[in-house]
């Protein structure tokens, strides 16, 4: 028989995204509602050790829907990593009891919450990351967000970029995942995009490119380069340098985090943390919340973590041909 699920906690880890106070709203309110109770966990895994654990109820959550960051906080947690923290984890779970967790994070996180699972706790991941990382999901809780920021800051720097007639090269955030950049490559119009899944490191293209293009009448010349590849300032001085165009460099940083989420992020985090709550009182355990081919469905973590994704490859080629 499913084991039956009294007091749920709930905490958020590793990078904040905007969505993540929608997510948790969800949670706590659907559980209250439900007749459970729940314990919010302060800073990720860290607080779990160090029992930083307040009761929430329904008020706890007000006025948070609309608001970037997370107001649980977040960490990251080395002493998570060893078996000894995560057993403090789980007898910290034990002590208060909480037999039902929900963590909201990115693959790292999730890697904790299979040792919680492990442990017995009964633990459901929500994909809480701007990098939109996670291989079993279409969606994750922030990108939306993220990419809008970022996209709204390069529109900025392509009308000054233009009225110099200078090349400008802008690093997003990502990791080592160019979602954000090619994103943005496509919707602010980038005559370059340079991904960590494809760039090949061939500078002297890049620079014949932007020659070709000046003779071709381009005002301006936007380069997006993802935070995996990175060196931005280096690469400008060096365009400079080959092409003789004034050459800039921007790198947007952790703006992309904060912000206001987009209806889409409050909507699909408040769907994903109703959805979360649901697969505990079914009993169900080391789940992961996804969003593939327009549904709200859930993976096991294990199988989840094995997944892989790419860049699609026919927008990526397209990306090129748009801005010619
Ligand atoms: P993200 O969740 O965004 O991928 P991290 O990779 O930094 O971020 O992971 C967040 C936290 O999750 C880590 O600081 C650590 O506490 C925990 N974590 C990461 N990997 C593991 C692991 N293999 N085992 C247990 N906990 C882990
Ligand atoms: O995972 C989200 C992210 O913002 C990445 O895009 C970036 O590489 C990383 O976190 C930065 O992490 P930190 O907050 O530790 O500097």
């Amino acid at each position: 028989m499913a084991k039956e699920i009294k007091t749920i906690g709930i905490l958020t880890s590793g990078g904040d995204a905007p969505g993540m106070n929608a997510a948790i709203r969800a949670v706590v309110r659907t559980a209250i509602n439900k007749g459970l109770k729940v314990k919010g966990i302060q800073k990720g895994y860290n607080g779990l050790i160090n029992e930083e654990i307040i009761d929430m109820d329904k008020h706890s959550v007000s006025d948070i829907i609309q608001k970037g960051g997370t107001i649980l906080y977040t960490a990251r947690c080395m002493e998570f990593m060893t078996a000894e923290g995560q057993k403090r984890g789980a007898e910290v779970c034990k002590k208060h009891g909480i037999d039902g967790m929900v963590v909201i994070g990115g693959d790292g996180s999730f890697r904790g919450a299979q040792k919680l699972a492990e442990a017995g706790v009964n633990t459901i991941g929500l994909p809480g990351t701007i990098d939109l990382d996670i291989a079993c999901t279409d969606y994750t809780i922030g990108f939306d967000t993220a990419v809008n920021t970022a996209m709204e800051a390069i529109d900025k720097i392509r009308d000054t970029s233009t009225s110099h007639e200078r090349c400008s090269i802008i690093e997003v955030m990502g990791r080592n995942a160019g979602y954000i950049a090619l994103w943005c490559g496509i919707a602010n119009g980038a005559e370059d995009i340079l991904l960590p899944e494809r760039y090949d490191n061939d500078e002297q293209a890049l620079i014949n490119h932007i020659i070709e293009a000046r003779k071709h009448g381009k005002k301006h010349h936007l380069i997006i380069n993802a935070e995996g590849i990175g060196h931005s300032t280096g690469m400008a001085r060096r365009i400079e340098a080959a092409t003789g165009i004034e050459t800039r460099a921007t790198i947007l940083g952790y703006m992309q985090r904060g912000g206001s989420p987009t209806c889409k992020d409050r909507m699909y985090a408040s769907v994903m943390g109703a959805y979360a709550v649901d697969l505990l009182c079914e009993g169900k355990s080391n789940r992961l919340v996804a969003y593939k081919g327009g549904k709200f469905v859930d993976f096991d973590i294990d199988e989840a973590l094995a997944m892989t994704k790419d860049i699609d490859e026919y927008e990526f080629n397209i990306s090129a041909l748009l801005s010619k």
